[in-house]
């Protein structure tokens, strides 16, 4: 879905390298701009950086069955908005998508109200149960081409469960995305990083080691399987750690990390704002370094958003019992930009390598994430490195308000979205 589509000049732009150059949009393609017919629709990109459109691993568009909280038309309006160009729908919804029917019931919806393309991610395990694993080859070869599976939200804790998955996954290059989270070590109440701020507020703790132990475990089952895994949110410096050796040791994982875990910390939660409730929860000022460095230097592949729209009533309730969760794909974009590229951390071809490239590759989308060449379809987002501004989680796409960047000056990048060569969102 579209606001325009056919032919369109942009001039001017900036490429991420820092080259110079016109792009050409005709038949949803990047065409040679010598060949733009006089008269063709223009947009002027002088001082705009024209950059691959962005892919998000880690979306939770609600649709079917919490409809009230985001669809999958409000969900991808927010992405186009935040420069996404296409979103993977995890799998819990309401049914959980751990069919081959289901996941074709969500690609359709994505084809039919999509502002950006929907990937469909399958679930691990029937139900999101943990003991039986889904339909993930009937999934994968539907028509829906379920290449990421995952039961996010909820960790398959049980390892012989995800060896099989590993092993099942592998036939036809599939990718398991886990939620990495002992059970034991932070069970269904754990809610706060487990900290002097845990115990001071009386929420239950969350400790990082309930995350990299799980993490730890999951890279020797890649190992040993000789198959893909990614690790969903990381949070903190331990998991960081242990991908870091994985990867030295040629295991195949990838991971990513959201951007509330790059910018937002556990002191956040002092209020009891639920807005600030999230799963992994926000960490100290130590995890975050190491999630930051993680991602500068590579050991972090990428940014998932984990965006995780509440309804109101989810969230009205005290902390301990308010569902996690929090928006994240209208400024994710803003938050690599602030807390990576404007300090020097990284330069604009890393983030486009974390943000779109490396996301594309690793859910095994074709078209994406592509450099901006003659013949590539054009998806892409121009993105003023300059502008800022205040956050009004008011004025967001989505359906749900748990903008936990609402009142937060920050740059206020995306001028305008494209995907398939049509606007998606212009500002
Ligand atoms: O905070 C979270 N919310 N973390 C998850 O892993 C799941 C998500 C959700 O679905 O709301």
């Amino acid at each position: 879905m579209t606001t325009s589509s056919g032919s369109l000049l942009i001039t001017g732009a900036r490429l991420a390298d820092g080259t110079s150059t016109d792009l050409y949009i005709s038949d949803g393609v990047l065409a040679d701009p010598a060949s733009a017919p006089a008269g063709v629709e223009r947009i002027d990109a002088d001082g705009v950086l024209a950059l691959p459109g962005l892919v998000d691993l880690h979306t939770h568009l609600r649709q079917p069955g919490r409809e009230d909280a985001e669809t999958v038309a409000s969900g991808t309006a927010a992405a186009a908005r935040g420069g996404y160009t296409c979103v993977h729908a995890m799998a819990n919804t309401d049914p959980v998508t751990d069919t081959a029917e289901a996941a074709e019931y969500v690609q359709a919806l994505g084809e039919r109200d999509g502002h950006c393309q929907v990937r469909v991610v399958g679930a691990v395990t029937r139900g999101l149960g943990g003991a039986e694993l889904a339909e993930l080859g009937l999934m994968a070869a539907s028509s829906a081409g379920v290449r990421v599976f995952s039961d996010d939200g909820r960790c398959v804790d049980d390892s012989l469960v995800m060896r099989r998955a590993l092993t099942y996954v592998k036939s036809f290059d599939g990718v398991v995305a886990q939620h990495s989270q002992d059970p034991r070590l932070a069970g269904p109440g754990a809610c706060c990083h487990e900290s002097e701020y845990s115990g001071r507020l009386g929420l239950p703790g969350w400790p990082s080691q309930a995350e990299s132990v799980i993490v730890a475990r999951d890279v020797q089952l890649a190992e040993l399987t000789g198959s893909r895994l990614h690790v969903c949110h990381v949070s903190t410096a331990e998991s960081v750690d242990v991908v870091r050796w994985a990867k030295a040791r040629g295991i195949r994982v990838t991971a990513e990390v959201t951007p509330h875990h790059l910018l937002l910390d556990t002191p956040l939660v002092s209020d009891y704002d639920t807005t600030f409730k999230v799963n992994p929860p926000l960490r100290t000022a130590e995890h975050l370094e190491a999630v930051r460095e993680g991602l500068a230097d590579g050991t972090i592949d990428s940014v998932g958003t984990d965006h995780a729209p509440h309804a109101r009533q989810d969230k009205d309730h005290p902390f301990d019992v308010a569902l996690p969760g929090m928006l994240g794909l209208e400024q994710a974009l803003a938050v690599v930009v602030d807390v990576m590229v404007n300090t020097g951390r990284m330069d604009w071809p890393t983030l486009v390598e974390r943000m779109s490239a490396a996301p594309a590759r690793i859910g095994r989308v074709v078209g994406q994430g592509r450099p901006l060449v003659v013949g590539e379809p054009a998806n892409l987002v121009l993105v003023d490195p300059s502008a800022r501004g205040v956050v009004d989680g008011a004025a967001s796409a989505s359906r749900a308000r748990n903008n936990p960047y609402h009142g937060r000056d920050l740059p206020d990048p995306v001028v305008a979205t494209i995907w398939k060569g049509g606007v998606t969102y212009r500002r």
